[in-house]
């Protein structure tokens, strides 16, 4: 660049930071505190009026990370491309760059080369951790310890903050009942309630009290809406659902998350009822910013505006982006269509302009929010990212995260927990050894190999003899299943003789997560054929499952006397893995998804309806059960339910009632259990499903204690989407069930008088 435009664009910079002092002076210079909203409203008009059209469609465009930012200029067409935007003021927001170096290289493009000098937004997938990874999002789940999940999102965005990101589209808040979709492992599950607490403290936890703390980054609802129900599982496939459930099920963990007052949201790939998400007014602009008032921006997801053109949906890219931006995406990832042809649209009088502006509204609003302007760096301190990276501490903390998570499935002899000496274990199954596949899929700025190991973990923890066979090999290609039959060999000879045999099974990281969908439910590979052999010449197995979706494990249910759902936990996974089979930490996980027996179950979930013949209906070749229920999960001692009362037999809308019970612990070890409350609306005006979670709590109690558990019935607790399209309740009778699991224990009713 010459030196006379350097000076002339210096000189713009300047006087456009003049302005602003003007206009609101007293809040520069001041960090920490919230900027009042009045303030930034002024702030971001203000701005706006500096700015070209161009400028304002920068603000919506987003590109991934292109080239070593610290390097020269690149060379290839597309990068020398962006780079150029980059200098010119046409982009808004980078994804996928991080650490301090790269951010703030690029950030010192946006600030000091551009006309007005407006930082960027950085973007970031932090779906479980940033480099200290805790477990998959539906691991954390299985927690449900709303407060352990809102440290861990704290954590990661701690992490990230201070590797320069600003911004991460977690929470993932997509409600599934589908578990071959190989994104269930990114979210809280099957349940609308239990997903919306969830969301709600994810969201709290990446956002923290204020987000001018430099701790603290925006969060992203995604994928609005309906993505999870694909059909077939089959992920980006067509989503065809009805009103009910789109209120009911899909919408609530959305509706938490707008509350709990996240800042962004992205759209989805899926078409809806025949519309794209991405072009989709009635979801982004009717019904997420005019009507639950969502004054954050949408960010599309990646290219699926120009993949609008695929649906058959817009003729062309220019077409794509006209439908997307009158439908309220606001920014564009990576399609390149809003920069392309965006101004053009204005200017044949397609789009008015106000919508532009309405759409760089929303997003300088979060830079300023942020606290980007005050200081673009704020995240690029070198020595920050140096002291809070990967720490002992944060490693604790994702112990801590990933032990709660576990669930113990089955534990039939009371053959768990295991005695810490004096047995001789045989170690069984590739994943044992794995040190990067437990990390799970999603985890782009962890070290390969910085998972603790099955092998590590129960090592650490015991003077037991143990010795390790692989068996079979697991490749993600699961056609190319491995032939070699010595590897069974060698492990059942293993096995022979030993005291327990912890046989880790399931599957690696990468085969679940975006693009991983599954049409078997099965132990990829041969697996099965291993556990079985072994099963043959020693029956005392532990097995424990590493994977990122409910299985269907039959065979495995009937047969082994001990099962630990593990999931992919992380970082820590063998020491969180290895405290719970020594009974160091007694496990107290429940399922957040239901486990079916078979593929042709699904969709299957506990808040199913009745039908007319609910008596016949059924598969001639299946039971209507699951393997395991929705809310199953056990602990090394035992809990009792008792003494089911209500305060009052009925109340109206203006009051409301109290549900108690009494939980005790009758076995021998402390144990927390996750108390659940379900109830069911009997006669409505669209049909309601046989039960619905409503409240959960965990206690822990000491052996032979107990406590009584309590929660409030009012009329907001009764509300669902009714046939006269409006959130509300219904007079009528409902059933209360309280217990373990969706398999509850008691049972009552109350009437409810409007
Ligand atoms: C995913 C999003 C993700 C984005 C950016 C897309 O493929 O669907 O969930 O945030 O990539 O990495």
């Amino acid at each position: 660049m010459s030196q006379t435009r350097k000076n002339i664009l210096f000189g713009l910079s300047v006087a456009f930071l003049i302005l602003l002092l003007l206009v609101a002076p007293e809040s520069y210079g001041q960090k920490k505190e919230n900027t009042p909203v009045s303030k930034i409203t002024a702030k971001v008009d203000s701005l706006l009026t500096l700015m070209t059209l161009e400028e304002k469609i920068g603000q919506m465009n987003q590109y991934n990370g292109f080239w070593n930012a610290t390097g020269p200029v690149p060379k290839n067409k597309n990068s020398a491309e962006k780079y150029r935007d980059l200098e010119t003021g046409l982009v808004g927001s980078m994804l996928n760059v991080r650490g301090v170096a790269q951010v703030k290289a690029i950030q010192k493009i946006a600030v000091e080369k551009t006309r007005l000098g407006i930082p960027l937004l950085i973007g970031f997938d932090l779906i479980h951790g940033y480099k200290t990874i805790s477990p998959i999002p539906l691991a954390e789940s299985a927690s449900w310890d709303l407060e352990a999940i809102e440290k861990s999102a704290a954590l990661a965005a701690l992490e990230a903050s201070a590797a320069g990101i600003n911004w991460t589209f977690a929470p993932m808040v997509d409600i599934s009942r589908d578990p071959r979709w190989g994104r269930v492992m990114e979210g809280a599950g099957e349940d609308p309630y239990l997903g919306s607490r969830i969301a709600e403290a994810r969201v709290i936890g990446f956002q923290g009290e204020s987000l001018s703390d430099v701790h603290t980054i925006a969060a992203c609802a995604k994928h609005f809406a309906g993505y999870s129900f694909a059909e077939a599982g089959k992920d980006y496939n067509t989503v065809d659902v009805g009103t009910s459930t789109l209120y009911n099920t899909i919408f609530p963990p959305f509706i938490a998350a707008k509350n709990a007052g996240v800042k962004t949201f992205m759209n989805a790939f899926n078409e809806l009822n025949g519309i794209p998400s991405t072009g989709n007014s009635f979801l982004q602009r009717t019904l997420l910013k005019d009507r639950w008032g969502f004054e954050g921006f949408v960010v599309s997801d990646w290219l699926s505006i120009t993949e609008m053109v695929s649906h058959g949906y817009a003729k062309n890219d220019k077409e794509a982006a006209l439908k997307a931006l009158l439908a309220g995406s606001d920014m564009d990832m990576e399609s390149h269509a809003y920069r392309n042809h965006l101004a053009a649209l204005v200017k044949e009088g397609k789009i008015e302009e106000r919508l532009i502006d309405d759409a760089a509204r929303r997003i300088l609003r979060l830079k300023f929010e942020l606290g980007l302007f005050e200081d673009p760096y704020k995240y690029c301190d070198v020595e920050r990212e140096k002291a809070v990276i990967g720490t002992q501490q944060n490693n604790e903390r994702v112990l801590d995260m990933a032990k709660k998570s576990i669930v113990l499935l089955k534990n039939k002899k009371k053959i768990l927990p295991l005695d810490k000496e004096g047995l001789n274990i045989a170690l069984i199954g590739v994943l044992a050894a794995d040190k990067t596949s437990p990390l799970g899929n999603w985890c782009i700025a962890a070290e390969e190999q910085s998972a603790v190991s099955v092998m590590e973990g129960l090592e650490k923890y015991t003077k037991n003899k143990i010795t390790y066979s692989p068996g079979v090999a697991l490749d993600l290609d699961e056609n190319k299943a491995d032939t070699d039959r010595l590897g069974i060999q060698n492990a059942v000879q293993m096995a022979k003789g030993k005291d327990i045999v912890v046989l880790v099974l399931g599957e690696h990281g990468l085969h679940s997560g975006e693009d991983k969908s599954r049409a078997t439910l099965d132990l990829p590979g041969r697996q099965q054929e291993l556990l079985e052999a072994v099963y043959k010449v020693n029956q005392n197995i532990v097995l424990v499952l590493l994977n990122g979706r409910p299985l269907a494990l039959n065979w495995a249910e009937k047969k082994i006397p001990a099962i630990v759902e593990a999931w992919h936990l992380g970082t820590q996974s063998g020491n969180a893995i290895a405290q719970v089979l020594y009974g160091d930490y007694n496990p107290s996980g429940k399922l957040p998804m239901t486990f079916p027996k078979s593929v042709g179950q699904i969709p299957i979930y506990y808040n199913y309806k009745n039908t007319g013949r609910a008596w016949s209906q059924k598969y001639t070749d299946e039971s209507n059960d699951p393997l395991y229920v929705f809310g199953h999960g056990l602990s090394y001692t035992n809990f009792s339910y008792s003494a089911l009362e209500l305060t009052a037999p009925e109340f109206d809308s203006k009051g409301s009632i109290e549900v108690s019970f009494v939980i005790k612990n009758t076995g021998n070890y402390t144990g927390k259990e996750v108390a659940q409350l379900y109830l069911r609306d009997l006669v409505a005006s669209v049909t309601r499903p046989v039960k619905e979670l409503k409240g959960f709590e965990l206690v822990s109690l000491q052996p032979g204690e107990s406590k009584k558990v309590r929660f409030v019935i009012d009329s907001k607790t009764l509300e669902f989407y009714s046939a006269r399209e409006n959130w509300e309740s219904e007079a009528g009778t409902f059933k209360v069930f309280v217990g373990g699991s969706s398999k509850t224990q008691l049972e009552t009713e109350f009437l409810f008088n409007k």
